[in-house]
């Protein structure tokens, strides 16, 4: 979609309608932290719930697992995270601003391939920024910074264990692989998919919810034969593509981005990212790696465990592979949202063009006249025990109700007015093309199916 023009007033209504807003506002806020209300709740459940069904529930090789934030601090030793989860920090010492190496040189020199040179090469690219964003620079020697949060188990001083919340829900299912191969089919292809909360102390979140420290994301872990692994790496870039068609994005606001090997992640083998191209420009959206046999081995090297596929009837025995679809759920609320914002010149109103599975509500009942509210709530009740999420908007002007339901991405008002009470007729009117049609009570639900099954 084109850019939205005014992006300030796009934040302004996320806040102003409860969809998104800034963390601990009380106290001033907290750098980058954001809180949902409960249309951003919402929103971000049924992104969750398509998710699982598209990729988790429609498939028999797919189980889900919900392993915790807080694991063993091995875990982080063996994955490389506690030596390699770094990203290379600089300080310019005239604002004692902190700013990533590579975001340094993607604007000041962006086709310098910085992973490339020594470090006093970066550090002469770096002198010669002698201004950057409206203020003069001067670079002290970068450090790499590593991005786990730290915190602390027991009561006792002296006594704490140091422990680190997790940065991806990944490692959750690598350490689980043995058990869930057992209790679930005990033959590859073995999906396992996983959603929750990560944390990484980002040297630079920012742009609203797209990079924070706190951000809840869904994985998927594909373990395979190693000589399968690049097929199933292929099938899942076409599979993603279809999931984002389906959210509604278009073909031209997104963008395969396939990583050349001196930018690989310390367990990565070959790594494709989906880019969406945000207001801010094209950003990673969904990575799709290929992790070889790294962690299975380094976990058995360290643990001790065997952690082989044997299959026990032809003796078959692998470290399987593992392909690991990976996205932020913040990250595609915010591209969903920013896709789906439109403003129609000729009604002069804003509405958010969700397709019908993510509509925060799918309907809402609008009773023309208070003595219309007790129909309001029986059509109402009988659309929440037909599993379609509603709401009754009773207050102000039927244009304003309009607007509001618009403008929270509604998918369907339903107005009752006085020719219900003659014919038992309904007005269902269409938020996209705000076109209405005349139903009867008892034709509603049909209706609905039928015009929302194939958006
Ligand atoms: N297990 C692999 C992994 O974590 P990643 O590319 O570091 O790979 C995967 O992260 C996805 O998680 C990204 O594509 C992005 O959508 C999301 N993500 C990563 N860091 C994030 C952050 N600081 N804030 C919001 N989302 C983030």
């Amino acid at each position: 979609m084109a850019k939205i023009e005014n992006y300030n007033f796009f934040i302004n209504q996320l806040k102003k309608l409860g969809f998104v807003f800034p963390s601990s506002q009380i106290y001033g806020g907290l750098a980058n932290s954001y809180d949902y209300g409960h249309f951003g709740v919402l929103l971000a459940k049924n992104i969750e719930s398509f998710w699982a069904d598209f990729f988790v529930t429609s498939n028999p090789n797919a189980f889900f697992i919900d392993s915790k934030i807080l694991l063993n601090p091995k875990v982080w030793n063996s994955s490389g995270h506690l030596d390699n989860f770094t990203d290379l920090l600089v300080e310019n010492k005239i604002n004692k601003k902190r700013y990533r190496v590579d975001y340094l040189f993607e604007k000041a020199f962006p086709d310098v391939e910085f992973e490339k040179l020594s470090m006093s090469e970066v550090q002469e690219y770096l002198s010669r920024i002698e201004n950057f964003e409206n203020s003069k620079a001067k670079w002290n020697i970068p450090k790499k910074f590593n991005l786990l949060f730290q915190t602390y188990q027991g009561v006792v001083e002296n006594e704490k264990t140091p422990l680190y919340l997790r940065p991806e829900t990944a490692q959750g299912i690598f350490i689980n692989f043995k058990t869930l191969l057992r209790t679930t089919k005990n033959s590859l292809p073995l999906i396992i998919a996983q959603v929750g909360k990560s944390f990484r102390n980002e040297i630079s979140p920012g742009n609203f919810i797209f990079r924070t420290r706190e951000f809840t994301q869904m994985e998927l872990e594909i373990f395979t034969k190693p000589e399968e692994a690049e097929l199933v790496f292929q099938s899942q870039i076409e599979k993603i593509k279809r999931f984002l068609l389906k959210l509604g994005f278009s073909e031209k606001s997104i963008r395969l981005n396939y990583h050349k090997s001196e930018k690989l992640a310390h367990y990565a083998k070959s790594t494709v990212d989906f880019d969406y191209n945000f207001n801010f420009g094209w950003g990673e959206l969904i990575g799709i790696s290929n992790r070889g046999d790294y962690d299975l081995k380094n976990h058995a090297k360290k643990s001790g465990e065997n952690l082989e596929f044997v299959d026990s009837a032809t003796g078959y025995k692998c470290f399987p592979y593992i392909i690991e679809p990976s996205m932020g759920l913040d990250r595609l609320m915010l591209a969903v949202l920013e896709e789906s914002f439109r403003f129609d010149q000729q009604k002069n109103r804003y509405f958010l063009q969700f397709p019908f599975v993510l509509s925060p509500y799918k309907v809402a009942v609008l009773p023309l006249l208070k003595k219309f509210s007790f129909l309001a709530e029986k059509i109402w009740k009988n659309l929440i025990k037909h599993k379609i999420y509603a709401a009754i908007s009773n207050s102000g002007s039927i244009g304003k109700r309009y607007y509001y339901h618009d403008s929270i991405g509604t998918y369907f008002c339903i107005t009752i007015d006085e020719q219900t009470n003659e014919d038992q007729s309904v007005t269902i009117r269409f938020r996209d093309t705000t076109k209405q049609q005349r139903i009867k009570i008892g034709e509603i639900i049909e209706f609905i199916k039928e015009n929302s099954c194939n958006d």
